[in-house]
């Protein structure tokens, strides 16, 4: 059971438009009047899909008059263990976390718990008991991988070489990509990883690392390149062109998150397909904790839709994203 600290936390008020001359601007506050203070503990800026999430969760926070302190972990578990405790000492009224690996988070769950202080868990898991936390904002990850790989399997009509990049070794993100993706490529005799390394879902480390494999393997065997987020996909891509190879045709690419570079990549046939993780997770996330701090219950899990996106909308779709 959530040991509600509402005695601290007294309902949020929320001054409409209408009151205050017909402005479109909401602002949330606590019973003393002050605007809802959140602590979001960020796990890095490793990606353009990271980055693009930042942003949207610091606009959100604005939009709604929340005062957010921003904190960027730098990809260490160990930065946002101590983001935490600090957000507790400033006797914030909730915690956004983004977790950067899924373990160890069950001692310093339990410290914030016991200030009474929520936690919302955004976008990758944590393995702690649920009752450690009010709800999580997130992506199905396994069924994104399934999602890359069933296309993999009717455009290789289930016969394909595939190497896999993967994201932040420990993160749930990488983990559960990897666990979909692996489970519809069982079902096909003909489809194979043959290698899987790990470019910590950084776009340079994605070009290292495809360089590498291109030494060691023979190139000519390789169907296709499975990344687990875009931004080692177009590292990738460069390490192939640079092989003197045809990524998107001779070697096949499909990968995580939808950013306006990967649309860019499939415009010039470089890329055949990506599988979207919605950066739009800081509106659910703060919709909880309104609704908890205002006595309501919320769900544990709201997820967050994903599609798969091909070359043909490739033109508008980057032409929607791009910032
Ligand atoms: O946790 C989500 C992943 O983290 C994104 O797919 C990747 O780009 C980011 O770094």
């Amino acid at each position: 059971m959530w040991p509600a600290n509402l005695m601290r936390l007294l309902r949020p008020v929320l001054l409409l438009a209408a009151l205050t001359g017909g402005a479109a601007f909401v602002s949330a506050q606590d019973g003393d009047g002050k605007a809802i203070t959140i602590g979001f503990s960020q796990v890095g800026s490793e990606s353009d899909w990271r980055t693009a999430f930042t942003e949207i969760t610091l606009a959100e926070a604005e939009r709604r008059g929340f005062n957010l302190i921003y904190s960027n972990a730098d990809n260490s578990q160990e930065n946002q263990i101590a983001a935490l405790r600090s957000f507790v000492a400033q006797e914030v009224d909730a915690i956004v976390l983004a977790p950067v690996i899924e373990t160890g988070w069950a001692p310093i769950l339990r410290e914030v718990q016991a200030a009474g202080i929520p936690v919302v868990i955004i976008d990758r898991n944590v393995t702690a008991d649920e009752s450690l936390y009010l709800a999580r904002i997130s992506s199905d990850f396994v069924f994104e991988g399934r999602l890359a790989a069933a296309w993999l399997a009717q455009a290789t009509s289930g016969d394909c070489k595939i190497v896999e990049l993967q994201g932040t070794v420990g993160s749930s993100a990488a983990r559960d990509r990897q666990i979909g993706f692996a489970e519809v490529i069982a079902l096909f005799p003909r489809m194979q990883i043959v290698v899987s390394q790990t470019a910590d879902f950084r776009r340079s480390l994605g070009q290292d690392v495809m360089e590498s494999i291109l030494h060691t393997e023979d190139p000519t065997q390789i169907c296709a390149v499975w990344s687990h987020n875009d931004d080692m996909a177009i590292g990738a891509i460069e390490a192939i062109k640079e092989a003197g190879m045809d990524p998107g045709d001779e070697i096949l690419i499909v990968s995580v998150d939808a950013i306006p570079d990967i649309f860019l990549a499939m415009m010039n046939g470089d890329t055949n397909a990506t599988v979207e993780l919605s950066p739009y997770m800081a509106g659910p996330a703060f919709d909880a904790i309104t609704a908890y701090l205002d006595g309501q219950s919320v769900p544990k899990w709201i997820p967050v839709k994903a599609g798969i996106y091909f070359p043909d909308t490739a033109a508008e779709e980057y032409a929607r994203r791009k910032r």
